[in-house]
């Protein structure tokens, strides 16, 4: 899939807000029709001396920037009536190959906004650079100086301005008004008050400039999992399949409803290259047509409670999670037979609390993936645990495929992890850091299992007090 092209076109519609610039200090860099002549020599001293600095790089023998350099000059001198703090400049890119090196310049004709002497992060404009008209004063400072500041944070894509009547009447624009523009799709707008700040526009772009339903590949990948939108509807299907155009219509209506709240994405099971994404989903081929919420902020992932694929459920199971009555999706493989007939207990997301979460045992456990050498390496060493607690009733040795089954856990993503779950009724959970090594985790569990027998005996007085005290009280009441 191609990058969506997107670019803004910023209407003024009563706003003149340009003025002089006061003429000081360093001298002054030759003009021609009032568009300043940038070389490398002047460019630094041109940056310094106007702090919105329009540029224009062109090469002269072209069609293209011949018509651009004459409507840059028209606008050059109606800014400069206009007494504009935009100062317009020409790089001839044919005779300043070292500039437009250094400044990465690329195209021409184009235009970029410098601001705030800022070479490095210039404003991209297309070149439908439009003149500005003088008009009236009734200027709105506030809501251009929002625009630039949007502009300038907005590195990804190019900005522009525009006064044309045309304009306003083709995209039915009345008010200062941000459009965004895609490629072959309908613009979008928001108005510009008073009280609409550079975080307003930034959210607007973040939303819009997705489509309603996003499919994942890697292209798309980073701008899904940087989105300002930290819910994210996931469909895996299988574009191949007979009812995809089907789910995907009502994928799309739904996703319409939701804009700006849930982020809509499609993953193609049928796509090879989605293999890895798929695994870090725990969905396999034959799963789908499969659906899940994700919430990006704490990935914690809820499943469509239905195996209908239309439009009621997915508006249905998006309000519940917006609403936070989503059941959350717990991941597990089957509890596999035997799993407590070895030394070392096979886990799963199942009987993983059960287990872990228990007053009378001290357990530790091994938290591995597969496929992985280094977890696999440690095996041997779980063993040797096992067997030189095996006459400590109190003492379970335990491992867990992590990459298959959820725990409610906060776990860093870094395997093996080793951790103890100490014999107290608080929900203890005690990482081991130590060398990988039979003695040194031996000392480890044994000094945990000390620490939670005096742990222990506390929380049984405590029960016991609190057990007194609800006893009494109920007495009392009779
Ligand atoms: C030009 O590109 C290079 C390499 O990406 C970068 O290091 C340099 O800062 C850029 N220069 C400007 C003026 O953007
Ligand atoms: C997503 O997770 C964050 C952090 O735990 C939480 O504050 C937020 O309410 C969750 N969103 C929903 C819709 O459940």
């Amino acid at each position: 899939m191609k990058p969506v092209q997107v670019y803004l076109v910023y209407v003024l519609l009563s706003a003149c807000v340009f003025r002089a610039l006061s003429a000081k200090d360093a001298e002054p860099i030759q003009e021609d029709k009032n568009v300043l002549v940038l070389t490398e020599s002047n460019f630094d001293r041109a940056l310094k001396q106007h702090s919105q600095l329009l540029v224009h790089f062109y090469a002269p023998l072209s069609g293209d920037s011949l018509g651009s350099i004459l409507e840059f000059a028209k606008a050059a001198s109606e800014l400069k009536e206009a007494e504009s703090d935009v100062k317009l400049g020409g790089v001839d890119v044919t005779k300043q190959k070292e500039l437009a090196k250094t400044l990465n310049v690329t195209a021409a004709p184009s235009l970029r906004l410098y601001l705030s002497g800022d070479q490095y992060n210039p404003v991209y404009c297309p070149v439908i650079f439009q003149h500005l008209e003088s008009t009236n004063s009734d200027v709105e400072e506030g809501v251009v100086t929002v625009f630039y500041d949007v502009a300038a944070h907005v590195a990804d894509l190019p900005f522009g301005v525009t006064q044309r009547k045309e304009i306003f009447n083709k995209y039915d624009i009345t008010d200062d008004s941000v459009l965004l523009l895609r490629k072959s799709k309908t613009a979008e707008k928001i108005e510009m008050t008073s009280t609409t700040v550079k975080e307003d526009v930034i959210h607007f772009i973040r939303i819009h400039e997705m489509p309603l339903v996003t499919e994942y590949n890697g292209k798309t990948s980073s701008m899904i999992l940087n989105s300002v939108v930290q819910n994210h509807l996931v469909l895996f299907i299988d574009k191949a399949e007979k009812g995809f155009r089907q789910t995907q219509r009502a994928f799309k209506s739904t996703a319409k409803e939701f804009r700006g709240k849930v982020l809509f994405v499609l993953i193609d099971t049928g796509e090879p290259r989605n293999g890895r994404i798929m695994e870090y989903f725990h969905v396999r081929k034959e799963d789908a047509p499969l659906v899940r919420m994700v919430n990006l902020t704490n990935n914690f992932q809820y499943q469509l409670p239905s195996d209908l694929l239309d439009a009621q459920t997915f508006t249905d199971f998006c309000e519940s999670y917006l609403q936070g009555n989503a059941k959350l999706k717990l991941q597990s493989e089957p509890v596999p037979d035997g799993w407590d007939k070895q030394p070392v207990k096979e886990l799963v997301g199942i009987n993983f609390e059960r287990v872990s979460f228990n007053h009378n045992k001290n357990v530790l456990i091994l938290f591995y993936a597969p496929w992985s050498p280094e977890c696999r390496a440690l095996f041997p060493l779980l063993e040797e645990l096992a067997e030189h607690f095996s006459e400590n009733e109190d003492v379970v040795v335990a491992r867990i495929d992590i990459t298959a089954n959820d725990v409610n856990l906060r776990m860093s993503d870094r395997y093996p992890t080793i951790k103890m779950f100490p014999a107290v009724y608080a929900e203890r959970v005690v990482s081991y850091s130590g060398e990988r090594k039979l003695e040194p985790i031996v000392e480890f569990v044994n000094a945990e299992r000390e620490r939670a027998k005096m742990d222990k005996a506390e929380e049984e007085i405590e029960r016991k007090k609190y057990l007194d005290a609800q006893k009494a009280a109920a007495k009392e009441e009779l």
